[in-house]
């Protein structure tokens, strides 16, 4: 997927989001987990470093640091001020207000960023693009979606949601979506479809409640496995 560093906004989250967003226990944190559409978020230099073993993929490292550090300042401000116009759909628990909430994903990034050089020299961090993944059959326990799949239900296809889940459950035994809301906070429409269509292909699919909730309404995750 070609991609130049203005298309692309830098949003990443933290190892305790994603811990609380997909129900992570310290066991599962253990296993080998892929990260699909990581980005900028701190969750595999936070997780390398207590041990972990996880490989994220992304088309945005196909960017220098410098770059990626580039846009993470020029658009923090401006996404801080969208979430700032829409306060009532977000609650606000974890974070108090919209510029907390930016300042927390500015340390997160920045924390990313001082990981990268590293992480890529190490394979942690590879240019891959949904929905093909460069994995043999089975090389993960875990692959996740955080903020990617059924968020962006508008901008991308339910052919390509489909198509992506069938190659996370070849490289990995579970899948697991975060959220399953989309940039509306809607419900995405895929999660029907997919539910019926993967099910009759011999995938277990569920939705459950995750202990994690900032879209209003955004508490469950999509969980795949192949049966
Ligand atoms: C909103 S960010 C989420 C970052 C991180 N997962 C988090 O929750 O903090 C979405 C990420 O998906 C990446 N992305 C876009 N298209 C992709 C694709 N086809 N395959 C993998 N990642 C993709 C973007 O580059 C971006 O880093």
């Amino acid at each position: 997927m070609a991609m130049t560093p203005e298309q692309v906004v830098p949003w990443g989250r933290s190892l305790d989001e994603y811990q609380h967003m997909f129900d992570l226990s310290a066991q599962t944190l253990q296993a080998k987990i892929l990260g699909c559409g990581d980005g900028p978020a701190s969750f595999n230099a936070e997780l390398t470093a207590q041990g972990g073993q996880v490989i994220s993929v992304d088309p945005l490292y196909a960017f220098s640091a410098d770059q990626i550090a580039a846009r993470v300042e020029a658009t923090s401000t401006v996404v801080v001020e969208q979430v700032a116009q829409s306060v009532q759909d977000y609650v606000w628990t974890r974070f108090r207000d919209p510029q907390h909430l930016g300042r927390h994903r500015l340390a997160t990034m920045r924390h990313f960023l001082t990981d990268y050089d590293a992480g890529k020299a190490a394979g942690r961090y590879q240019v891959q693009s949904l929905p093909t993944l460069d994995f043999a059959d089975g090389t993960f326990d875990l692959a996740l979606s955080s903020h990617l799949l059924l968020l962006y239900s508008e901008q991308l296809s339910y052919d390509f949601h489909l198509a992506a889940i069938r190659e996370m459950c070849r490289a990995a035994r579970e899948v697991r979506i975060f959220p399953v809301l989309d940039l509306k906070c809607r419900v995405s429409t895929y999660i029907e479809p997919l539910q019926s269509v993967l099910t009759s292909q011999g995938y277990a699919v569920t939705l459950d409640a995750v202990p994690y909730e900032f879209q209003r309404g955004g508490n469950r995750m999509l969980r795949i496995s192949k049966l």
